[in-house]
């Protein structure tokens, strides 16, 4: 039953119409305040999806389009966009009298949410019983249909051997083959846009990080990650892996809650040149902060140094080389001891109340109890 109006003025009719979309302050709660075709329109600021901030998001004809991941409501009704209409935020009676826009905060209809089928990755992360388990991931850029010697690549498959040897069972992922998209900021718009699972993992059934998420948080005990140095760097498809890898990171800095869990990380990097160190730190220093631990001597490594720059000798050393070789079998048996220890021990993660200093902790509380 309708209720007795509660009428607000949020503004002058001619100033609001300036703005197609705009979030509007109504008593505390601010609204979506749209205006189209001569008519206000006035919804509730929050999407149904996570929270994001429709009076910040723009028109699509008579539907807004949120900023964070573009679920669309009608700017009238609240109702879903077509085939979603049941998924409908709340929407607020609008008059314009005497030029002041006023909006009827007594009289909103009901939220409703559609239940979302969840994505098969938002299942919690538990280890299937069975062997040990490692993935080998590939970062180095080829020409598919022609293939080169990859020195790197080289060392991961010595390694993937070593551990079937071991009687582990393994998975080859190469990202050179695989069809996923960069990593598009959501982080940057907001701290809760940045989904778990990934925003565009969820949006864009074509994109194949799936396989990536899938293997380090729920299959892989153990992963051994291999990069040729470029420019002093890890590989252009490490970092865009690594940029869509920010959402499980985010998922540790935000919540009580971890993904990776009793999980072991290794390296493997061969470079024609050099800065061996600062590429494994800064590996070192991202799978740290998913959750990942580290064996004793956590990567093997190869470059011929500053002063060479004939490439073939490089991959021909890499080819031939048995101790590197042997090193990259070692460093794999050294990855699943320490993930079968992991295992039998079940280390607890460190709780939320011990991890100031930790990236993303606010020490906010520690300030405001000394003042
Ligand atoms: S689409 Fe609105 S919060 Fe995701």
């Amino acid at each position: 039953m309708a209720r007795e109006p509660d009428w607000i003025d949020v503004g002058a009719g001619e100033e609001l119409s300036k703005h197609s979309c705009r979030p509007v302050k109504l008593k505390s709660n601010p609204i979506a305040l749209t205006f189209k075709d001569g008519k206000f329109g006035a919804v509730s600021h929050a999407c149904n999806h996570v929270g994001g901030p429709l009076g910040e998001g723009h028109l699509d004809g008579d539907y807004i389009i949120c900023p964070w991941h573009n679920w669309k409501f009608h700017r009238v009704t609240g109702k879903g966009e077509p085939g979603y209409e049941e998924d409908c935020v709340p929407s607020f009676p609008v008059k314009v009298e005497k030029g002041r826009v006023l909006v009827d905060v007594a009289n909103p209809t009901k939220r409703n949410k559609l239940p979302h089928e969840p994505h098969p990755l938002a299942r919690k992360p538990e280890r299937a019983p069975g062997p040990l388990r490692l993935a080998g991931i590939s970062t180095t850029a080829m020409d598919a249909a022609h293939p080169r010697f990859s020195g790197s690549d080289h060392l991961l498959g010595h390694a993937l051997k070593a551990a079937q040897k071991k009687g582990a069972e393994t998975r080859l992922i190469t990202l050179n083959t695989l069809k996923f998209r960069t990593c598009e900021g959501y982080f940057s718009k907001s701290l809760r846009a940045c989904t778990w699972p990934c925003s565009i993992t969820q949006m864009d059934p074509k994109d194949e990080m799936d396989q990536v998420y899938e293997a380090l948080v729920h299959w892989a005990d153990a992963v051994i990650v291999a990069t040729p140095i470029r420019w002093g760097a890890a590989s252009a498809l490490y970092f865009k892996m690594v940029e869509r890898l920010n959402c499980v990171q985010v998922d540790v800095a935000s919540k009580e809650d971890q993904l990776i869990r009793n999980k072991v990380a290794g390296f493997i990097i061969v470079g024609g040149q050099d800065n061996i160190q600062g590429v494994a730190g800064s590996m070192l220093a991202f799978f740290a902060e998913l959750g990942f631990f580290f064996p004793q001597f956590p990567y093997v490594a190869h470059s011929r140094g500053w002063s060479h720059e004939d490439m073939e000798n490089n991959v021909r050393i890499v080819r031939e080389s048995k101790a590197l070789a042997q090193g990259a079998e070692a460093l794999a048996e050294r990855c699943l001891d320490l993930a079968g220890r992991l295992i039998k021990a079940h280390i607890q993660m460190v709780p939320v109340a011990e991890r100031g200093g930790m990236k993303g902790r606010p020490i906010m509380a520690d300030l405001m109890d000394r003042d």
